[in-house]
């Protein structure tokens, strides 16, 4: 993950008594940058972000930016989604180091390999992929969409589906498909204990287990609700419930509380933790310091070489225009 570029700026000291907030802003106009955030972050990072959103929000706006500079409050893959989008950019993570266990649970020459197995089949990817996943794909899919990108393919066409096994096995389960999957997985969605959201379902049984579709099948199982964030987002709005059982990463809960102060959300807790919340240790490795430094140094930089970047491009494209034709 880590490239050749320093990633000393990452951790230079901030000077002493600086509003961080205010110099943020100020660089951000300065320069022309934009700010994505992913509803994963924490709170003040959220809060500072031009626009805050699911992983289909944040390549739509990355393709949209009218920005010189995009800096992308997320993960690895989501700001080389934003890269491939937008190769004139500079594209800046705070910090590079925020990897994803899902996307490097499909390593692309295995990928490749696995592919190479199975001819005449449509490659769908999740977007939590590297570009060289995406490069050997044919429709990129978030959890957004994925639903809909694999029911608008006539039924009976044969589809491998990477890399998330939960995410594929609930998509083959409730469009009756029957894609290969690829056998990996997110370390925070896989953790969440079906015993503890089951002892808590007891204890408020009036709560809705409201849960991301990365969980495992028994998890899925118990929930009133599946869905992106962004849908569970909009679920905790619309849904006539007061308590909401979460089941996915914690950092989701500081907009549902923005959006229904009203309402009260219980993080679902992880299996082998003393800890009542399941967060995700590379989303939370950027912070508002390391995004004052990613504007004042404009590092570190994502990039992608240009003829990944040219085959990773279009099934992205496609996601884009597929979901824009089905009104998602
Ligand atoms: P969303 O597509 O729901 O934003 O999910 C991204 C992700 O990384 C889930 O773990
Ligand atoms: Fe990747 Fe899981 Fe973190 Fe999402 S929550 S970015 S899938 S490791």
């Amino acid at each position: 993950m880590l490239t050749n570029q320093s990633i000393g700026y990452m951790d230079a000291p901030v000077p002493e008594g600086l509003d961080l907030k205010e110099a943020i802003d100020k660089l951000r106009k300065e320069k022309r940058a934009v700010i994505l955030a992913h509803y994963y972050q924490t709170g003040d990072l959220q809060d500072i972000a031009d626009y805050v959103g699911d992983s289909l929000a944040l390549a739509r706006w990355a393709a949209g930016a009218k920005a010189d500079i995009i800096v992308l409050c997320g993960v690895h893959f989501m700001g080389e989604t934003a890269k491939i989008l937008c190769p004139d950019k500079k594209v800046l993570v705070p910090d590079l180091n925020a990897g994803c266990s899902l996307a490097d649970s499909c390593p692309a020459p295995a990928f490749a390999e696995f592919v190479g197995r199975h001819p005449g089949h449509t490659v769908i990817s999740y977007v939590n992929t590297t570009a060289a996943v995406k490069a050997l794909t044919d429709v990129v899919v978030t959890s957004t969409n994925a639903r809909q990108i694999v029911e608008s393919f006539p039924e009976g066409t044969p589809m491998i589906f990477g890399p998330d096994r939960n995410l594929g096995d609930y998509i083959n389960s409730v469009t009756g498909r029957r894609m290969l999957l690829w056998d990996g997985a997110c370390h925070v969605h896989e953790q969440f204990s079906l015993e503890k959201i089951l002892s808590l379902k007891k204890r408020y049984p009036d709560a809705e287990v409201i849960t991301h579709p990365e969980c495992k099948r028994p998890v899925i199982a118990v929930s009133d609700f599946v869905g992106s964030t962004a849908a569970l987002l909009r679920h905790t709005v619309t849904s006539g419930a007061r308590r909401f059982i979460v089941a996915t990463e914690s950092g989701v809960i500081h907009e549902m509380r923005k959006q229904s102060p009203d309402k009260t959300f219980i993080p679902a807790p992880p299996n082998d933790s003393t800890c009542a919340c399941n967060v995700c240790n590379f989303m939370r490795l950027n912070t508002l310091e390391k995004l004052y430094n990613c504007l004042k140094f404009e590092l570190p930089e994502i990039r992608v070489d240009e003829e990944v970047r040219r085959k990773a491009v279009q099934p992205i494209q496609r996601m884009l225009e597929i979901s824009e034709r089905l009104g998602l």
